[in-house]
């Protein structure tokens, strides 16, 4: 995680790196810290805690020069403090700020103690201003510097570095971290993405695995891994993928709840046909008709919609889907055959682990297909075909508009391959389309609704346990419900299936815990609603989110009752998905939480 900012510029530089920060804010916000070139010399000023604490620190502490370097931690070797902060020095030399993770770092540090460094902090970075600057020290220039440093570090990263004595020079340098570098007019940026420098310039490459960039104000020279000059492309930024604002909500996360119709509906006319009759997505060389298995594969939530997606791949495709976590798929080398498709769906393209699992599967799959929401991200370039989900930037770090957009995707994707493989006739194709075209009025019904969830979330902002339950394609959604609610009110919650109840999760059940139980009338609702009954007669308070035939024969003895439209087909999750954010979204706003940046977590996680 972390994000990292570069800027060879015409004016002072500091207001404009606090300004790209800020958007990389979603990457991490443990502390931040810039450091400039001025009057030849190094200079820096860091802060804990959000990027408003450095901005006021340079309220009363400017920091000139017009070349400079930023950064924003989320932590990982040593606790958020100053002296852990980035930009990270040795002598007055060099500066660095890092993404990533240096895993040798504990084995340089002891050889560099021993020839008589001193390390201020308890961070992996520090190692590398400790070894450019001994090369620099014993008179290299810092291109071969750094050229001579970047061999000996082991991990995943992003760098970019700063000189004293060079105004007009900043170099960089991707392992496994993304990294971009903009093109403006006598000035050059460098940015963990696209977003970062969207204000500054629409002009982006981005640098490849193991290349190194020197920059200056005039010209950037590109080094890859074999140390040979290459060109790499340069991409207009499309104005979509600039930062949005809160339009008036109070927080990101609500706001994205809200543009779910919108967004979905963006999916549903992209996606398919006018007429409602076909699937739209480009895929002809993707040989969807020869696919015999399908290995899916991600983290968190989007793990989940993978999880969810399951059910529809394997009802109408009739395919065996199997679904992994990303670090665990990653490490486990799976045989996979040459008649495997792999597919990878991340929101923000850039999740480390998600990446190195494909990577893996490029090499044993047929075909490696990625839901992104980030077309430009790494996991989209490398993929053999990546789907855009459309649900726009995504700020809040609780993906709520990413999840249905990517279920959604699915559910069109397996459908596709449903056709491909002959296992649906066109009217079946053409109901199932039609299901998934009625699906965003029915979330703005959902919507209609908040009020009341608002009203049962005052209740649950005091309870320290709460539980979800759901059947077949419900049951996902019960993961996900729960792992909404824990991620931004710090509420310990757990989802279940709700026939495994009674293997051990019934022992929990007691008049403190309320239970989320998820119950559309569908062929699985007599099922659960035996096992919300086991729930009943211990005391639990169960929140029953039914439809309104459910909740009139079976809402009696529930606590509280959320009334959803009627849907009693597959796609149900993709509408079912907004009260469980409402409920973690009003409870995390009465508890005081910080519900767009909690604690501990965020947006992109390009650490393994
Ligand atoms: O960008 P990605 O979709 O790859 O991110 C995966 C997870 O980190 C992400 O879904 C995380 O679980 C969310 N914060 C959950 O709301």
């Amino acid at each position: 995680m972390c994000g990292i900012v570069g800027i060879l510029g015409k004016n002072e530089v500091s207001p404009l790196i606090l300004e790209s920060l800020k958007r990389l804010e979603y990457r991490g916000y443990d502390s931040a810290g810039i450091a400039t070139v001025n009057l030849g010399k190094l200079d820096r000023r860091r802060s804990v805690g959000k990027l408003l604490n450095l901005s006021d620190h340079l309220v009363s502490n400017p920091l000139s020069g017009k070349s400079g370097i930023g950064h924003t931690r989320w932590a990982t070797h040593g606790a958020p403090t100053i002296v852990n902060s980035h930009p990270h020095q040795s002598g007055t030399s060099v500066a660095v700020v890092h993404n990533g993770i240096i895993e040798n770092f504990n084995d340089l540090k002891s050889k560099l103690i021993a020839k008589g460094a001193n390390f201020e902090s308890e961070t992996d970075t520090e190692v590398i201003a400790h070894l450019v600057h001994k090369f620099l020290e014993s008179g290299m220039h810092p291109t071969d510097a750094v050229k001579e440093t970047l061999p000996l570090l082991q991990g995943a990263f992003a760098l970019c570095f700063l000189f004293s004595g060079e105004p007009d020079l900043m170099i960089a340098a991707r392992q496994g971290s993304p990294l971009a570098i903009g093109y403006g007019n006598d000035e050059m940026f460098i940015g963990s993405d696209a977003i970062a420098l969207s204000p500054l310039t629409n002009k982006i490459s981005y640098l490849e695995e193991g290349d190194c960039a020197v920059i200056q104000r005039h010209s950037v020279k590109i080094f890859d891994q074999s140390d040979n000059l290459v060109e790499r492309k340069i991409n207009k930024i499309k104005p979509d993928q600039t930062r949005s604002s809160k339009d008036g909500f109070k927080h990101f996360m609500l706001k994205e709840i809200f543009e779910q119709p919108e967004a979905l509906s963006r999916v549903i006319t992209k996606y398919i046909s006018a007429d409602g009759k076909s699937i739209t997505i480009k895929c002809s060389e993707m040989d969807l008709d020869k696919i015999e298995k399908i290995t899916m594969v991600a983290c968190g939530t989007a793990y989940l919609a993978c999880a969810t997606a399951k059910y529809w791949f394997e009802k109408f495709a009739r395919i065996p889907v199997e679904v992994d976590i990303a670090s665990e798929f990653r490490y486990r080398e799976p045989p996979l055959t040459k008649d495997t498709l792999a597919i990878f769906v991340s929101q923000s393209g850039e999740t480390a682990d998600t990446l190195a699992a494909l990577r893996y599967a490029k090499i044993h799959a047929k075909k490696v297909i990625s839901i992104v929401n980030v077309s430009e991200s790494s996991i989209a370039r490398e993929s053999d075909l990546a789907i855009p989900i459309l649900a726009g930037p995504e700020i809040s770090v609780a993906s709520t508009k990413g999840f249905t957009n990517q279920l959604a995707v699915l559910a069109i994707l397996a459908l596709k391959i449903a056709a491909e493989q002959n296992q649906l006739s066109s009217p079946q194709l053409q109901t199932y389309l039609a299901n998934l075209r009625y699906l965003p009025s029915l979330q703005n019904d959902v919507l209609d609704a908040s009020p009341k969830i608002e009203k049962i979330s005052r209740k649950l902002s005091k309870i320290t346990n709460m539980l979800f339950l759901g059947r077949g394609v419900m049951h996902p959604l019960a993961l996900e419900g729960a792992l909404k609610l824990k991620e931004i009110s710090y509420i310990h919650a757990e989802g279940f299936a709700s026939g495994e109840l009674k293997h051990g999760p019934i022992a929990l059940i007691d008049n403190k815990v309320p239970v989320v139980v998820i119950a559309p009338t569908n062929d699985l609702f007599e099922k659960t609603i035996s096992n919300m009954h086991e729930v009943m007669a211990r005391d639990g308070k169960v929140i029953f989110v039914t439809d309104r035939e459910g909740s009139e024969v079976a809402s009696k003895g529930s606590w509280e009752i959320i009334e959803m439209p009627k849907i009693t087909h597959l796609f149900a999750p993709i509408v079912y998905a907004i009260p469980m954010q409402l409920l973690a979204y009003y409870t995390a706003v009465t508890k005081g939480t910080d519900v767009d940046q909690p604690r501990n977590l965020a947006k992109s996680v390009t650490v393994e």
